[in-house]
């Protein structure tokens, strides 16, 4: 794909030489709101939900997407895509509370957790929130909270490990023996006999594989498994699935060497599969789920920040930003790339090798390596690209420093949806004991 398609599918363009975002300048954004800022585009959120909706639509009608929350938490974002009709999966209570705030129904989320406590189950049942358990041993402990709260019981659901896994990076793969994630397959009809034991009447089912998966053909080999062995259970013990949800893990193509991922083979591999399975009559007619996170917010927001320190060491050329891992973490934290591009473009031909680097006090800290970008000045501003999943809702106060501003844009208007912290902000939830003062 031309470089300028792959930017123009991210919404992003040059006009008159400086970059523009959803329409929008965003240096006259960075001078207003400062930097570093996280710019969110509304209509590219809009349109990624969309482009999912519709795919599901197009085979299979009975269907709910439930946007990862963990991706970007930002309650305006939350509020769009509630506005789009989509559902929630939450990770915690927290998830859940944002999704309250942003007045998303409890019918509309999904949490699946991990190592839940008492009190995380306590909080979903009485917010009537359904949950996705992990273990077989959390079953008969969720019946007896439900029983103990005099609640009654909501679909019953597992996480299924199918033992193929995939990912951008060893951590973010979830499938696989050694791999905490879920249950396997030999424990599957024992975790849904004893749930129906216990009272549960109806059942749902989850797997996640992992996350950052731009070959839809690693869904192949887990999928299959996963509608076997619900067919499995459903002919053991004649139950039938009211839900069947295959996660998220869709990914996005950060490198401008990479496609789009082919959302017509994850079609015919995924939802096809499914779809073949629902036609045969054994598992009911279940609702299809997905739970797609990064593919949705990932390359609706990017990250502008500010050269501030330009220096040749003579071995190297660094370009020192705002921006660190503790604004972004991901090429820190998993080695991940980050397409990083000026703000104002040079027509210049003389291209030069940065290693783009923020403030943090751990040579780590490296937002781009040996990035080849024409000749860089201090206070030239660059943006980092698709940044929405996974960086803002992972950026963290280290070194004291506060974490940045997050505004949305829509239809050339701005909107500060998240003020940037204060120092005070960082140190407001502290004590010192008067003995100490
Ligand atoms: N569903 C479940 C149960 C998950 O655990 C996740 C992600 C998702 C859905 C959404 O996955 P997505 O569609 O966004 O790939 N911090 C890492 C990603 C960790 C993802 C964890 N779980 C990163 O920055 O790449």
């Amino acid at each position: 794909m031309k470089y300028e398609k792959w930017l123009k599918n991210k919404e992003l363009e040059y006009l008159e030489d400086t970059l523009h975002f959803g329409g929008m300048n965003v240096i006259d954004l960075a001078e207003r709101y400062g930097t570093p800022v996280y710019i969110i585009n509304e209509q590219l959120l809009r349109k990624r939900y969309k482009e999912l909706k519709s795919l599901l639509d197009n085979t299979y009608k009975k269907n709910e997407i439930h946007y990862a929350v963990k991706a970007n938490s930002n309650l305006s974002v939350l509020s769009i895509l509630n506005s789009e009709g989509a559902s929630f999966d939450c990770s915690s209570v927290g998830e859940i509370h944002a999704c309250f705030k942003a007045g998303i129904k409890p019918e509309k989320i999904f949490y699946t957790g991990n190592m839940f406590t008492n009190e995380d189950f306590k909080y979903a049942i009485e917010n009537n929130v359904r949950i996705n358990l992990d273990s077989v041993s959390q079953i008969s402990r969720l019946a007896r909270m439900y029983d103990g709260l005099d609640n009654k019981k909501q679909t019953f659901s597992v996480r299924f490990n199918p033992e193929f896994g995939a990912g951008h990076h060893p951590h973010t793969i979830t499938g696989g023996r050694n791999i905490k994630f879920g249950i396997l397959e030999e424990q599957m009809v024992e975790a849904y006999s004893l749930a129906r034991e216990l009272g549960f009447e109806t059942f749902g089912t989850h797997m996640h594989i992992g996350s950052g998966i731009i070959d839809a053909q690693d869904y192949q080999k887990a999928t299959e498994k996963y509608l076997s062995t619900i067919t499995r259970v459903s002919e053991t013990l004649g139950i039938s699935f009211d839900f069947v949800d295959f996660g998220g893990g869709l990914g996005i193509p950060y490198r401008p060497d990479q496609d789009p991922l082919d959302l017509q083979a994850y079609n015919n591999i995924v939802i096809d599969q499914f779809k073949t399975l629902v036609n045969r009559g054994t598992i009911g007619e279940p609702t299809l789920k997905i739970e797609p996170g990064r593919y949705i917010a990932g390359e609706a927001s990017v990250l502008i920040t500010q050269i501030n320190t330009i220096k040749n060491n003579g071995y190297k050329l660094f370009a020192g930003v705002n921006a660190g891992f503790n604004t972004l973490v991901r090429p820190t934290m998993y080695g991940s790339y980050h397409h990083i591009v000026p703000c104002v473009k040079t027509n210049g031909s003389n291209i030069l090798s940065y290693d783009i680097v923020g403030p943090i006090c751990e040579s780590g800290d490296v937002l781009g390596k040996e990035r080849g970008i024409t000749e860089l000045k201090e206070g030239d501003y660059l943006a980092v690209l698709d940044a929405g999943a996974y960086g803002f809702t992972m950026s963290s106060p280290y070194n004291s420093r506060p974490r940045p501003a997050e505004i949305l844009i829509n239809m050339g208007n701005s909107y500060l949806v998240r003020k940037a912290e204060s120092y005070d902000d960082l140190l407001e939830l502290q004590k010192i004991p008067d003995y100490l003062k």
